[in-house]
């Protein structure tokens, strides 16, 4: 969906005189001028892939260009260069490329040898990829809910939910933080458990343990798995997931069940599946993966802004910060008190302002995890968030003046 908003040229000429400088973070109301008489056209998404690819766009035409030529479409050596350049990235032993996020997690549980029955304990408030795969494995999802500030899974309720059956902990870090790692390791060590960490929202994002070091997302667990999803903040131009993990036996076993259960060709010695990263999403994301770091610090700075613009409004509650994480802002979201979310949106969406809700129905509520362990009010924080929360655009081009134009459309809701 593709939304318009106008600017005066008076705007545009006011714009140019701050453009060299770097204009302090928040609404001004230089900035209130602008969200009342914009109008010339510009789109507004909820993220901007276009702009992102335009200014790289001579090296990613290129990089598609030799796959082309080479036609190593499958196993090419760009997937194995791109795998490498990662575990550089991320500074872990093995980074095992695969066809999606999805298929990431499913290849690391079954990996990890579950049995059907084992239970899995993750966040309620997550996408449904994160349960889907276990209850497809015939393992059991054991749902817990998450902190209210911080939207990660809660450490208390993961401890209150482990029992003899328990096998693994699936963080998710959702948004673009990670979860209380050190918590998680603490109790997955304390009952000799997995970590699956669900870094699909998170990567590049950093995370600091009790010792002082500091590991990227996905990296500290058992297993980290990611997807490269074009909306991701290392997204391909398709579909795209990684797997990465410190054990080399493990790692050997991630390749062999992500290859149809083969490590020599034509010799299955496990069950596995077909899911491979393609040529040309590895030579796109080999263009792409020296630029996350920008990317990540151009959604910190939007989300400074947004942070900014919204601070001690009662009616808001901006993004908390969990300790010992960076955020690299997959999403921004908020949490709406004593205001119509629909409302919201419909007056954002006439101003040409996109907005969504991640996650509307909680995982529990959902008619394909109904189940009898579960009912309304079982996860409090996650229902809480499902009816409040909303995610305004966050990507790597937005500039000051679709920032102040949204936060002030927000605010002039909010406090109307
Ligand atoms: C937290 C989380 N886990 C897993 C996935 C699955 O990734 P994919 O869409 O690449 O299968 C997503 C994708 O949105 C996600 O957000």
């Amino acid at each position: 969906m593709n939304f318009t908003y106008e600017k005066t040229a008076a705007i545009r000429t006011k714009h140019t005189i701050f453009a060299g400088a770097k204009k302090p973070i928040g609404i001004s109301p230089w900035d209130k001028t602008i969200c009342s008489k914009m109008e010339a056209v510009k789109k507004l998404q909820m993220v901007d892939l276009i702009s992102q690819y335009n200014k790289i766009k001579p090296e990613i035409d290129q990089a598609v260009q030799n796959v082309i030529t080479s036609s190593a479409y499958i196993n090419g050596p760009e997937v194995k260069t791109f795998g490498k350049e990662l575990e550089e990235y991320l500074d872990v032993k093995h980074v095992i490329p695969c066809a999606n996020g999805t298929d990431a997690l499913q290849i690391a549980m079954m990996a990890l040898n579950f049995k059907p029955g084992d239970e899995i304990i993750t966040a309620s408030f997550t996408y449904v990829a994160t349960a889907e795969v276990i209850a497809l494995l015939q393992l059991k999802p054991v749902l817990v809910d998450v902190n209210p500030d911080d939207f990660t899974i809660d450490c208390d309720a993961i401890e209150r939910a482990i029992t003899p059956r328990t096998v693994a902990i699936v963080p998710v870090h959702l948004f673009g933080q990670c979860a209380n790692m050190q918590r998680v390791m603490e109790i997955a060590n304390a009952h000799n458990l997995y970590v699956i960490e669900d870094t699909a929202q998170a990567i590049g994002a950093d995370y600091t343990m009790a010792n002082g070091i500091t590991y990227k997302a996905g990296t500290i667990g058992t297993i980290g798995t990611t997807s490269f999803f074009p909306s991701k903040n290392l997204g391909c131009m398709g579909d795209g997931g990684a797997i990465f993990t410190n054990d080399d036996q493990l790692a050997a076993r991630i390749r062999m069940i992500a290859n149809h259960g083969q490590s020599v060709q034509y010799h299955h010695d496990d069950i596995g599946v077909n899911s491979r990263l393609d040529s040309m999403q590895a030579a796109i994301l080999r263009v792409k993966l020296p630029h996350l770091n920008d990317y990540c610090q151009a959604r910190q700075y939007a989300a400074a802004y947004y942070d900014k613009a919204f601070a001690n409004n009662p009616k808001i509650k901006t993004p908390g910060r969990m300790a010992n994480s960076t955020h690299v802002f997959h999403q921004y979201t908020l949490v709406l008190n004593g205001v119509s979310r629909t409302a919201l949106r419909e007056h954002l969406e006439k101003k040409g302002i996109p907005s969504m809700i991640y996650y509307p129905i909680p995982l529990h509520m959902q008619k394909a995890y109904t189940d009898p362990r579960y009912k309304h009010g079982d996860f409090p924080v996650t229902e809480q968030l499902c009816d409040h929360v909303i995610s305004l655009p966050m990507h790597t081009e937005m500039s000051d003046e679709d920032l102040a134009y949204i936060a002030g459309s927000v605010l002039e809701f909010i406090n109307k």
